[in-house]
């Protein structure tokens, strides 16, 4: 049977209580210092996730890396990479064919290379699909709120990533103006420069963020920040922001004061078949993400190669995982935020906001 695994690692404190509930009420710190210590472990086993191409069963097993975002940040990044690689080599020992990295296990090690040079089994960060599935997604969340995406603002943050990149040079080919945003300016100039060359869109360089959101009907948000960076305030009324990082950059506050803000998540896909994650990493039965997705479809492919790794993915990628993940039958879950799926009233009072927010001259473009 094909085999697969993907590296974990808790994305705040809340999972490391959720998967050792002895770690409640213990100071951050302290809980910190401790995953320092800890080894990467074998955290479950996937079963039941079957393609609804070939009928074909596959296996995969959760491997976690116990460090939190912030660590995998500050940490000495030698260190760091040391316990990915750690993690990956486990996942090849328990027989993968196929070894995803899953949120900063891939921000680390030139996103992915590390890892896929020292391995015998193929490698991928998943960034692929998740681009798929954001620009989907993001299309779709637009054409539900009558925005057309030709006359849109669109600002991708963390837009010289490795997910921000590709998502920015798909998008230059389909809407009004695109803004691209990260802290490094010369990194955000190489891009747009190469997005000059591919298409005709009218590009925006910031490194100021909030300035980066003044002006966009929708934003696609792919930073490795840490999370929680954007703020109820610097969000335009009606806007849709599509958030791919995790931990999410938007702030839980837009959940409570921004009722004329869409937000949903990037990049969550229900799988095929009876999926038994054995581990609660947050979502409901028959959900994950894209990143892990595209390590299933890679593994029912029965391809054992490196696939999305570095920093610049290619489009003919995005579009084949695209594909073949369909293929299979992995599809967009409905529209997630803030741990709950978005209601129809959601949508229909986002859909009025906007149209208010139009008449009074504050929705300038997009529709
Ligand atoms: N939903 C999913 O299925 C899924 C799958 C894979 C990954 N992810 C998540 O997606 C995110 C991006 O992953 P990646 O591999 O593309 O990371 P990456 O290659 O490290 O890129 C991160 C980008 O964020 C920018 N950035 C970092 N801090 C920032 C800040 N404070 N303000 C503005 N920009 C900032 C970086 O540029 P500067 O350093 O110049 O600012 C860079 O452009 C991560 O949060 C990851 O966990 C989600």
């Amino acid at each position: 049977m094909n085999r697969f695994a993907f590296l974990i690692h808790p994305l705040g404190i809340q999972d490391v209580v959720r998967y050792a509930p002895r770690a409640a009420g213990k100071r951050e710190a302290l809980v910190a210092k401790i995953l320092e210590w800890m080894p990467p472990y074998h955290a479950s086993t996937i079963t039941g996730v079957r393609s609804a191409a070939t009928g074909q069963e596959i296996v995969g097993e959760f491997v976690c890396i116990p460090l939190l975002p912030a660590q995998f940040l500050q940490l000495q990044r030698s260190e760091v990479e040391r316990r990915v690689l750690e993690g990956a080599r486990l996942g090849q020992e328990l027989g993968a064919s196929m070894v995803g990295l899953g949120g900063y296990t891939s921000v680390v090690g030139g996103a992915g290379r590390v890892v896929a040079d020292d391995l015998r089994v193929g490698v991928t960060s998943g960034n692929s699909y998740t681009v798929s599935t954001a620009i989907a997604g993001t299309l779709e969340a637009a054409r539900t709120l009558d925005l057309d995406v030709r006359d849109a603002s669109v600002a991708v943050v963390g837009a010289t990533g490795s997910i921000g990149s590709v998502c920015a040079r798909i998008l230059a080919r389909q809407v009004g103006r695109l803004i691209l945003v990260a802290r490094s300016k010369s990194r955000l100039q190489h891009l747009a420069e190469r997005i000059h060359r591919e298409s005709r869109a009218a590009v925006g360089l910031e490194t100021d963020l909030e300035r980066g959101l003044m002006s966009a009907d929708i934003v696609i948000s792919a930073t490795s920040s840490g999370g929680g960076i954007i703020a109820p305030h610097a969000l335009r009324p009606g806007a849709i922001v599509c958030d791919v990082a995790l931990p999410h950059d938007v702030c839980r506050e837009v959940a409570r004061t921004r009722r004329d803000v869409l937000v949903i998540e990037g990049g969550v896909v229900v799988a095929p078949g009876n999926p038994e994650f054995n581990f609660d990493f947050g979502y409901p039965p028959g959900l994950c993400l894209a990143c892990m997705a595209e390590t299933m479809t890679l593994t029912m492919e029965g391809r054992s190669e490196d696939f999305s790794i570095g920093r610049g993915l290619d489009f003919e990628r995005v579009e084949e995982i695209a594909a073949l993940a369909r293929r299979h039958g992995f599809r967009l879950a409905g529209f997630r935020a803030f741990d709950q799926p978005v209601t129809r009233e959601k949508l229909d009072e986002v859909r009025y906001e906007r149209q208010k927010a139009r008449r009074r001259g504050m929705v300038v473009l997009g529709g």
